[in-house]
């Protein structure tokens, strides 16, 4: 055996690069320069998944919502406050991406009017107030629309036993997969997940960090394009 040939059969057959887009953390809906609806998400999972993904060489792009959270190494991240804002970013980078991972907790409903001024209270004249809404796109139902051949995770947080509610939500956004947690994975460090394929797949992963979730979650995206 000649040493080229013996170095041959000896490596690994490499792994091949992958575009990855990751969303993460919350978005802000303001209602007048100070005010805003959003919700307790931390931007932790999203944050571990970029993190794992760049580390076995993935190209990674997160969309990031209002959060504290280091960059990751080698991580390309372009943040945004609302709903609208993530959708146009998300979109745009969905054009590039082999992968999408709407780890986001996107805002479903935004002010109908984000008033210039305060809000005062003065304004209404009674012990009551209304806040007139509107709906916000839903990212991952549009990109599943027309995701060709891309991989598409969505994440769905249930209270209860939240199994068949994931499921409708998988075939109605038009995901692969559906990462189902609970209330309490928000803002902790670690979490249990129910992932749900599109295939019948099933895998329960109970009380991980989110650092090992997240390299369960590249290993997925890296197996299905394998
Ligand atoms: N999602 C999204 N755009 C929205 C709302 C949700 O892309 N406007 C994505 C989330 O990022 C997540 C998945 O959809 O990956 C499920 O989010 P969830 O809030 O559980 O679903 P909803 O459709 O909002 O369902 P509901 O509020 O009725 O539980």
């Amino acid at each position: 055996m000649t040493p080229s040939t013996r170095q041959r059969r000896g490596r690994r057959k490499p792994k091949p690069s992958l575009r990855i887009l990751i969303t993460a953390g919350p978005t802000r809906e303001y209602v007048d320069p100070v005010r805003y609806l959003s919700n307790e998400s931390s931007g932790k999972m999203g944050f571990a998944l970029a993190e794992r993904a760049a580390r076995a060489g993935h190209e990674v792009t997160l969309v990031a919502g209002p959060v504290h959270q280091p960059t990751p190494s080698g991580v390309e991240r372009i943040d945004v406050v609302s709903a609208r804002d993530m959708y146009r970013a998300a979109r745009d980078a969905f054009r590039e991406a082999q992968a999408l991972f709407m780890c986001a907790a996107v805002a479903d409903w935004r002010p109908a009017r984000k008033r210039v001024g305060k809000w005062r209270k003065k304004e209404q004249g009674s012990e009551v107030a209304s806040l007139e809404l509107v709906r916000n796109t839903d990212i991952l139902a549009s990109l599943g629309r027309r995701k060709g051949s891309r991989l598409v995770v969505g994440f769905a947080l249930e209270t209860g036993n939240g199994v068949t509610r994931a499921l409708e939500k998988m075939r109605r956004k038009n995901a692969d997969y559906i990462v189902l947690n609970d209330e309490t994975a928000l803002g902790a460090d670690r979490s249990s997940v129910t992932i749900l394929g599109r295939d019948g797949q099933r895998r329960s992963l109970e009380n991980r960090s989110k650092a090992v979730l997240a390299s369960a979650l590249v290993r997925l995206a890296e197996k299905h394009f394998a």
